[in-house]
Formats: C-alpha cells, sequence, structure tokens
C-alpha cells in the first residue's frame, strides 16, 4: 500500500445510509441482475470484494447468493454490518470481513466465489493491477468476474487526479465547499449541454432517473468522485486483455466510451 492520502470511503457510505430505503435496495437488485445478465443467484456464493455501503452485498443476498464481503475502510465494514442488520435476511449467509484485497493471506482464506464482483474498487487500491489479478484469483472455474475500474481520459484523468489531491489536503471543514464548487461546475456544464440538445436542462426531471442508477445517491457520488484516492485508470483494453491471457472470457462490458466515469466487464472463467 502506497503512502498516498487516502479518501474517507467508509464515513461517506456511513452518510449513505440515513438515505437508503427499499426503493434504492430494489435498484441496486436490478442493477446487479443486468450487471451480471442473470435474474438470481440461487444457490452461489458471492464475494464482493470492496463492500462499501454492502448495498451490492445486500442486492445479492436478496437474488438469492450466500455472501462475503470485505472491505479495507472499518466505517464501510461498519456500515454494511448495520445493513445487514437492518435488511438482510437469517436464512442465508452474509458474512463480513474488514482487510485488503491486496493482502494474500487474507484473499486466500475467502477460498474461491461464483461470482467475484468489485465494483469501482481495485482501481482505489494503490496497486491497480495487482488488485484486479489477485480478485480474479478468487473465482471459480465457469463463475463470473464482474469489476468496474475508472476509464482512463488522458489529461482529464490527470486534472481530475489533482481535484481529488485538493479534497484530501484541505481542512475537512472546507472540502463540503470544494465538493460544492466543482460539483457545481459540472452539473451547471451538465445543464448547457441538455439545453443544447433541446432537452429539459433541470436535472430535477430525473431524480427517479438518478435513484435508477444502482441505487446511489447523487450527493455522495459527487463526494466519492470528488475525494475518491488512491485514484487510478485504465483503458478497456488494458483489462480484456491480460484478463483474457488468463483465460477469462468477456461476457459482457459496458463502456463510457472516451468519458469519465467507469467502464464495467463481465469475465467468466474457462473450466481448468
Ligand atoms: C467507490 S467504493 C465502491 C463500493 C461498492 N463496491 C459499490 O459499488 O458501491 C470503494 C470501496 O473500496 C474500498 N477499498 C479501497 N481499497 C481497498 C482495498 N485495498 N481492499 C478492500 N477494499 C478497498 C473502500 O474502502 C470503499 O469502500
Amino acid at each position: 500500500m502506497t503512502k498516498e492520502a487516502r479518501f474517507a470511503f467508509g464515513k461517506n457510505w456511513q452518510a449513505f445510509l440515513a438515505e437508503l430505503d427499499e426503493d434504492r435496495i430494489d435498484q441496486a437488485v436490478i442493477s446487479l441482475q443486468q450487471s451480471l445478465g442473470l435474474e438470481t443467484l440461487d444457490g452461489k456464493r458471492f464475494m464482493d470484494l470492496g463492500c462499501g455501503s454492502g448495498l451490492f452485498s445486500l442486492a445479492a443476498q436478496r437474488l438469492g447468493a450466500d455472501v462475503i464481503s470485505i472491505d479495507y475502510d472499518r466505517f464501510s465494514v461498519a456500515c454494511s454490518e448495520e445493513l445487514r442488520k437492518r435488511f438482510g435476511s437469517k436464512s442465508q449467509q452474509w458474512e463480513i470481513k474488514e482487510g485488503s484485497v491486496l493482502d494474500d493471506v487474507l484473499m486466500q482464506s475467502l477460498g474461491y466465489a461464483d461470482i467475484v464482483y468489485s465494483w469501482g474498487v481495485l482501481h482505489h487500491t494503490g496497486a491497480m493491477n495487482k488488485a484486479i489479478s489477485m480478485a480474479a484469483e478468487r473465482t471459480k472455474p465457469k463463475g463470473l468476474f464482474c469489476l468496474a475500474i475508472y476509464n482512463d481520459q488522458g489529461g482529464a484523468s490527470r486534472r481530475w487526479l489533482q481535484i481529488k489531491k485538493i479534497y484530501n489536503g484541505i481542512p475537512p471543514w472546507f472540502r463540503f465547499f470544494w465538493v460544492l464548487s466543482v460539483a457545481g461546475i459540472y452539473e451547471f456544464k451538465f445543464v448547457l449541454a441538455r439545453l443544447v440538445r433541446f432537452r429539459n436542462p433541470l436535472p430535477f426531471r430525473d431524480w427517479h432517473a438518478k435513484r435508477q442508477d444502482r441505487g446511489m445517491s447523487a450527493w455522495h457520488d459527487w463526494v466519492d468522485w470528488i475525494g475518491g484516492l488512491p485514484f487510478e485508470v485504465a483503458k478497456p483494453e488494458e483489462i480484456v486483455v491480460p484478463l483474457r491471457q488468463r483465460g477469462f472470457v468477456l461476457e459482457n462490458m459496458k463502456t463510457v466510451a472516451n468519458g469519465w466515469g467507469c467502464n464495467e466487464f463481465v469475465f467468466s472463467k474457462a473450466q481448468s
């Protein structure tokens, strides 16, 4: 792990927990079904690496899986435990552990899973390629490995890195205003872009649509995006080629083209 500043992901997740309701959980369930191309996860073992709020672990449990979740940040772990207590089912397993995907001993102790899920995590570890390799290793033969990794936008990604460094370098009380300013500028640009296309410029028409996006909240996503360090990025081929060489088959890919955000990949692991 590098000595680079780390964003307090878990505290942001705890703030998000207050907004969590059945509607968001339903959105998370639908988005997980769509990502994996599966209606149900009955009888499957689901490994959520970097579980954050625990929302997608819960979604997997609701779809019938036994779940194991890990996160490096103790506040994320506490958040997932709270979520399990409030919304989890007693009839299926849901184990939650604090630890890093870069910890070889921990990762081996987790065993293997039918579905290894690591959404928006491995680029925040400080050693993305190693983390991808260690996460992939946990996939059972014929199992699925689903990951989402920030798109490499070249110069724009380098500018985002500076924005994140500023967030983590300024006093905590000023961070709210930094998020407000950066997010405000971007939301304003989005308004202009919608106007130019003769669309309704207000984002609020899309309140519901925002909630459809993985069940997340716009504000907490902005905080996560503006603060999230360590930060690495990759072009789609930089993810696909090395995994193909290791016997993974690309089943599904959703890219943001030249835009910002995460490219999402679903691989199946060939039978050994
Ligand atoms: C952007 S959040 C994504 C959370 C969740 N996967 C989701 O889709 O909502 C990234 C999470 O990765 C966790 N994380 C960062 N580095 C990690 C590591 N080395 N091992 C495990 N988790 C890590 C952070 O603590 C944070 O909760």
